[in-house]
């Protein structure tokens, strides 16, 4: 991988969407302004919008610059001069976009090129075909796929197949951000760049694992998107069980773009299956009503403004899940993996919490078991609370004391977007940080069985206000085994 940054045109696909303007395009931004992006580099927006290079030039100055810090005018004229527009309707008639961009690319073929497809999964097959059949496909050009990579196993199975039957897979770049998240990536360096932890990670030491991601935002806006979706599939097929991929995977041999997934996969493959039955046991589902969040009342989720109306659909689709998983090897018997995402909840927080087992004999009362915090959000940090002797003469007293680390802190200055690593990664050729197609369909067919389940029941998600920490049966999921969700975060 070279360090120089070499010449790239950079297509997105739905490059004026949501996606693009706040996060693509600020991340591309933040690595022009930091001397990552070489001067010949394009990025070039299609869409169906009808926009003219100027138009979207406009458009980004308008949306995008108050969100990014411009202090010298220069490097915010340099990037938006690397913006370009090509309007695109896929699957329609008019073939004169394909032709303007094949003219755009044509004679370039020796700079990186990246499709990065920032648009619904239906659309990833025929914008594969439409690409190739415009002769756009070199043999070194990448693409990149945006999750959900389908709505279940059958649809990305599809899918892949659709898109592998034009890229090779070693040309396919499936984005979970949260990968790029340094806190994420510094779970590996803190696993397998220490020699503590690895005697204790296993079960003979941890009691469980928690891993919430909680959003206080709610779906303005997205209900087209999010009806479909609905928790599980937005949040849990990839975000949370990267996650607990990375908590859980054997040391892989080597930092290269095959072993870690290798790795990987095998935890997806030792998840043991939620069926029938035992999903209401493992499960819990909700969907927010209207509530108190943020010091704001907010409606609950079929009010959300947007436009269009509810459905039958919008009523049972979830926006809080939680589910205790168990990974079946050696290392990890007997330990439950309690999993939680939810939109509108009383704060945002993301963070992996390792829970260890009690002393097996304490001498000292009010002893309590050693914790393990990796925080994702909102400050990225990773804290370890010990047991520590109180202060003074006397009887001794005991009181849990963190060891923290703060990256804010600890490591001054700016700490990158995860948008703006994987996209350098792509860039540069990088896939080990990107899911490969056999890790994405192991974890649809482990959340294949509970997606089936909670279709068949047709019953509604339980109710929880908004601005609250989700159905009351999330907390009796931990409860039954006398567990609590770990909430207060760090400090
Ligand atoms: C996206 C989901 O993948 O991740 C959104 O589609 C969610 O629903 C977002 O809000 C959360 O990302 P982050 O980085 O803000 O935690």
């Amino acid at each position: 991988m070279s360090e120089t940054p070499q010449p790239a045109d950079l297509i997105v696909f739905g490059g004026t969407g949501d996606l693009s303007m706040r996060k693509l395009l600020p991340a591309l931004y933040h690595s022009d302004r930091d001397g990552r992006l070489a001067p010949e580099t394009r990025v070039i927006a299609m869409s169906r919008g009808g926009l003219d290079d100027a138009d979207f030039r406009g458009k980004v100055d308008a949306e995008v610059r108050s969100s990014v810090p411009v202090d010298d005018l220069d490097t915010w004229q340099r990037f938006l001069g690397r913006l370009h527009h090509v309007t695109v309707d896929i699957g329609g008639q008019d073939p004169t976009g394909w032709a303007r961009l094949a003219g755009m690319l044509g004679g370039h073929e020796q700079r990186e090129r990246v499709f990065y497809l920032a648009s619904p999964p239906m659309t990833f097959g025929p914008f594969c075909r439409e690409a190739h059949r415009a002769g756009l496909v070199t043999p070194a050009s990448r693409v990149v796929l945006e999750k959900p990579l389908g709505r279940d196993l059958s649809s990305a199975l599809r899918i892949n197949d659709e898109v592998g039957a034009i890229f090779d897979e070693r040309q396919i770049y499936r984005i979970d951000h949260y990968l790029g998240k340094e806190t994420v990536q510094n779970l590996l360096v803190l696993r397998f760049a220490n020699a503590f932890l690895e005697p204790i990670w296993n079960s003979l030491w941890i009691d469980h694992v928690q891993i919430t991601v909680a959003e206080t935002v709610g779906t303005p806006g997205r209900r087209g998107y999010y009806d479909h979706a609905g928790a599980l599939r937005d949040m849990v097929q990839n975000h949370l069980l990267q996650l607990l991929c990375l908590v859980a995977m054997e040391p892989p041999s080597r930092n290269d773009r095959e072993s870690i997934r290798d790795e990987k996969v095998k935890v997806l493959q030792s998840l043991r299956p939620i069926t029938g039955g035992e999903v209401d046991r493992f499960t819990v589902r909700g969907q927010y009503t209207a509530g108190e969040s943020g010091g704001v009342q907010v409606p609950g989720y079929l009010d959300e403004p947007d436009n269009t109306a509810p459905t039958e659909g919008s009523r049972r689709v979830e926006t809080f899940a939680a589910i205790r998983a168990e990974v079946k090897n050696w290392r990890w018997a007997g330990v439950p993996f309690y999993l939680r995402t939810g939109k509108r909840m009383p704060y945002r927080h993301s963070e992996i919490v390792v829970q260890f087992k009690d002393v097996p004999h304490s001498i000292f009362p009010g002893n309590t078991p050693n914790r393990l915090v990796l925080r994702l959000q909102p400050s990225e940090g990773i804290q370890l609370n010990i047991m520590a002797k109180e202060p003074g003469a006397g009887e001794v007293a005991l009181k849990p004391v963190p060891l923290s680390l703060s990256f804010a802190e600890t490591f001054t200055g700016r700490v990158p977007e995860a948008y703006e690593r994987l996209l350098m990664d792509v860039l540069t050729g990088n896939p080990t940080l990107f899911m490969r197609r056999d890790e994405v369909e192991a974890a649809w067919r482990w959340i294949d069985p509970i997606l089936a389940e909670w279709e068949s029941q047709g019953t509604p998600p339980e109710p929880y206000p908004a601005g609250s920490a989700g159905p009351a049966t999330a907390h009796e999921l931990v409860g039954r085994s006398g567990r609590v969700w770990h909430e207060e975060g760090l400090a």
